[in-house]
């Protein structure tokens, strides 16, 4: 049985990649609770223009620019985070990029790109922000991974291996954590509209791009349903938050018929993407 725990009323939280996206979306729905929190990314403008919007929305907002590629720098913003808030009762290890591609041609910078920001990022995340919660006995972790972390379609390597790997972090912590009152939650949502393509690297046709941008703009569930939902999930002791219908589907098969659901995504992120685009929840 999932152990349920709030968010303190005003949860002090640090969230990466939190200038645009779900990142943003994450910090918003944490200042309608009246959070505190430190907005992380790499780029200053959207942190800033988070920073604003969280403030507007009730919330306290300071900017601290990380790269999650550089394990110093993921320490400087725990060390930040705590001197600003005191302490941090959630760490939300969200930045995150897309590598896809056919496998063959997929550069080595690009894999080295993605598995540094997807995969080291979040361990970084997860080692900095976890020995103060530890000494506290108290905390809270999100790992933003994806639907790809469970349900590997093809021409996707680089993106479906490091989403696996934080699904995999995220179990392990779940289970180490969990008698020291820290806990672990892993999202894994499918498509929703950010600048994720945009900002996308790899070999990956127009065609391709497009389709993936029409799944994501035409989902019904968009980032602020994410960030609930995640928020929700962690509360009520979620290890895996699949905030939409077709990713419990796909893994629900996948569980139950592994080698059907194997063969059924030979289709494709084409085939894939049919059914998400019929069944949208
Ligand atoms: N959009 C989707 O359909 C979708 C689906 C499943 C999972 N996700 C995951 O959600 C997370 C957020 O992605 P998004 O869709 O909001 O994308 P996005 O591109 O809109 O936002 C990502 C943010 O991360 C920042 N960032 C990039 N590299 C960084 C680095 N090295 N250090 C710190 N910050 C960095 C960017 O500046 C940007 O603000 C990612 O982990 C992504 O894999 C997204």
């Amino acid at each position: 049985m999932p152990t349920k725990r709030s968010l303190p009323p005003h949860p002090r939280a640090v969230v990466t990649g939190a200038g645009r996206g779900l990142g943003r979306a994450l910090a918003l729905a944490l200042a309608r609770r009246g959070g505190r929190v430190v907005v992380s990314d790499i780029e200053r403008e959207g942190a800033e223009e988070t920073a604003r919007l969280v403030r507007e929305a009730g919330g306290e907002a300071h900017v601290v620019l990380c790269d999650v590629r550089e394990r110093s720098a993921v320490f400087a913003l725990a060390e930040a985070a705590e001197a600003r808030l005191g302490a941090v009762d959630l760490v939300c290890n969200n930045a995150g990029v897309a590598v896809a591609g056919p496998f063959e041609e997929v550069s080595n910078e690009d894999w080295r790109w993605v598995v540094d920001i997807n995969l080291m990022g979040v361990v970084y995340g997860c080692q900095a922000f976890a020995p103060g919660m530890l000494a506290r006995r108290s905390g809270f972790i999100l790992n933003v991974a994806s639907a790809a972390g469970i349900v590997s379609t093809p021409r996707m390597a680089p993106y479906n291996t490091t989403k696996a790997a934080v699904v995999a972090l995220s179990e392990t912590l779940h289970a180490e954590l969990h008698d020291r009152n820290i806990a672990v939650s892993v999202l894994c949502p499918t498509f929703f509209e950010t600048g994720i393509m945009e900002a996308s690297r790899g070999p990956m046709s127009a065609r391709e791009k497009g389709k993936a941008s029409k799944a994501m703009r035409l989902s019904k569930v968009q980032a602020p349903d994410v960030a609930r939902a995640a928020l929700d999930g962690l509360e009520r002791g979620e290890l895996y938050v699949l905030p939409m219908r077709d990713a419990r589907v796909f893994w629900r098969l996948k569980r139950t018929q592994p080698q059907a659901f194997a063969d059924f995504l030979k289709g494709g992120i084409e085939r894939l993407a049919k059914v998400l685009l019929r069944g949208r929840a």
